[in-house]
């Protein structure tokens, strides 16, 4: 099996916080476990360079925008290097390669007769980089960004969003798993339904951007060319073995902000160039900083690689996935991070590791479970929730399994069994303890990939070093 996950492309008008690092890490978590399954894995991630705000970002500090853009796309790759993340792939959308594949593409949708020339008159609001209508303002502002939009009158190209209303609704119920969770879908469904018109697909007032293929004086709306990158990454009319491969992408994860573009403009422009749709998009929740919206204007940003040095990369991808369900809004706090790591990561998982191992030792139960790096510590319970996005059961199901071994040992008491001379008892409590904390490690290896692998050479070895040392206080 081939699994091909996507993140959305980010915007480079700022570095990433916590909220950027969410998605990437679930995608690296999915891509992960889907490598351990033994499946053909593409994970993409990269930046969308074409947007109007990273010209106004470049402006501001005065420099020439490709400059700017190559600086800080330099930045999101080190930062995703940095956390450990294990994309195949790192897209920009100022490379050649897109540059062809969007070439490519429009041209296909123009042959369909999808594109026609009209007149855009309205708002236009740079932080979404979207067209706005009277309704979606709130006192006269866009409500994200707390701003009035601007207000455009110009020539431009439009794409037949409308030609494929009834196709797409026609998608949405005869595939009830395209778009999740479910409370989007309905979301997604009545807007297709009752609200979406034809969209404008070119600029002509705008320098930077990828040109309208003949037609010099207009620039292509950047969310129609970011959204190509899905397909030029696996070599979209270039590459045709690569394509077949991994195309249609099992799963696009996008933030819940934009789930219309990625559910109703985009399979209508892949209707419409005869391009497969993919298989799934799974819309996260956003989460609030200590039950505030994250906000550079509050100063409560939170930046991945500080908290990665100060806890470890892996204790903040457990944090993620433990603590807020996924598909759901929830909330991030440093607090509630060092409550999981003292409790459930040193305390459960970590003692249970050491104190276990130091029996084994003591007591000379040298022959540890027959232990491989694969998948056979897997519950079922933990596939499915895996198969399913269920990120955060597939932690709860790990979670179980150290709870459990802590129980067995307060039941068992295998220092008692030692000093009783019950030899075969201690030894088949031992090794149940030993097999418990290896599936612990199976499952936790998507999630926290050092420190399975910690684990497992602990077990091979067997020695009882502290997973959790203690911390540096902040
Ligand atoms: N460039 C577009 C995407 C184009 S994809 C073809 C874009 N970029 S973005 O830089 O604004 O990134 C948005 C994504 O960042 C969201 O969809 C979400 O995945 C993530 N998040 C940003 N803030 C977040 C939170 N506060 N909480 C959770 N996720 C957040 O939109």
């Amino acid at each position: 099996m081939k699994f091909y996950v996507t993140t959305p492309i980010y915007y480079v008008n700022d570095k990433p916080h916590i909220g950027h690092a969410y998605t990437t890490i679930a995608a690296d978590v999915l891509a992960r476990y889907h490598r351990l399954k033994g499946d053909e894995v593409f994970f993409l991630t990269g930046t969308d360079e074409n947007a109007q705000k990273n010209v106004q970002a470049a402006e501001k500090l005065n420099k020439d925008t490709q400059t700017y853009v190559d600086e800080m796309s330099f930045l999101w790759q080190k930062t995703w290097n940095d956390l450990g993340l294990s994309h195949d792939d790192f897209i920009r959308t100022t490379e050649e390669r897109h540059l062809v594949a969007v070439k490519k593409f429009w041209e296909a949708v123009q042959a369909k007769g999808d594109i026609y020339e009209g007149e855009y008159e309205g708002w236009y609001c740079v932080g979404c980089e979207s067209f706005k209508t009277e309704s979606d303002l709130v006192n006269e502002e866009c409500p994200s960004h707390k701003k009035k939009p601007e207000w455009l009158k110009e020539k431009n190209y439009f794409f037949r969003l409308t030609n494929y209303r009834d196709q797409l609704l026609a998608h949405i119920d005869a595939h009830p798993d395209f778009i999740q969770p479910v409370a989007r879908r309905n979301e997604v469904r009545s807007y297709v339904e009752k609200f979406m018109t034809d969209v404008s697909i070119s600029r002509s007032s705008l320098k930077w951007g990828i040109q309208v293929p003949g037609d010099e004086d207009q620039r292509i709306y950047v969310w129609f060319d970011a959204l190509i990158n899905y397909l030029t990454a696996v070599g979209y009319g270039v590459d045709e073995v690569m394509f077949k491969k991994f195309w249609p992408a099992d799963l696009h994860l996008v933030g819940k902000d934009i789930i219309k573009f990625h559910c109703a403009l985009w399979p209508a422009m892949l209707f419409s160039a005869g391009v497969a749709l993919p298989h799934h998009v799974f819309a996260h929740g956003f989460f609030t900083i200590d039950g505030e919206k994250m906000s550079k204007t509050i100063g409560n940003v939170i930046d991945p690689i500080a908290v990665a040095q100060n806890f470890g990369a892996d204790v903040l991808r457990y944090f993620l996935f433990r603590e807020i369900t996924f598909g759901e809004d929830g909330d991030f706090s440093i607090a509630r991070l060092e409550q999981r790591y003292d409790g459930e990561l040193a305390s459960e998982l970590g003692n249970l590791v050491q104190r276990v191992l130091i029996m084994a030792q003591k007591y000379g139960v040298a022959s540890a479970p027959k232990i491989e790096l694969s998948i056979d510590g897997w519950t079922k319970d933990y596939t499915s929730a895996m198969n399913e996005f269920r990120l955060h059961d597939g932690l709860q199901e790990a979670g179980r399994i150290v709870r459990e071994a802590n129980q067995l040992i307060d039941k068992q008491a295998p220092w008692k069994l030692a000093k009783d001379g019950k030899r075969e008892e201690l030894e088949q409590v031992l090794n149940e303890l030993l097999t418990m904390i290896h599936a612990v490690a199976c499952m936790l290896e998507p999630f926290m990939p050092t420190t399975s692998e910690r684990i497992f050479s602990q077990l091979k070895i067997m020695t009882a070093e502290p997973l959790f040392p203690r911390r540096n206080v902040i």
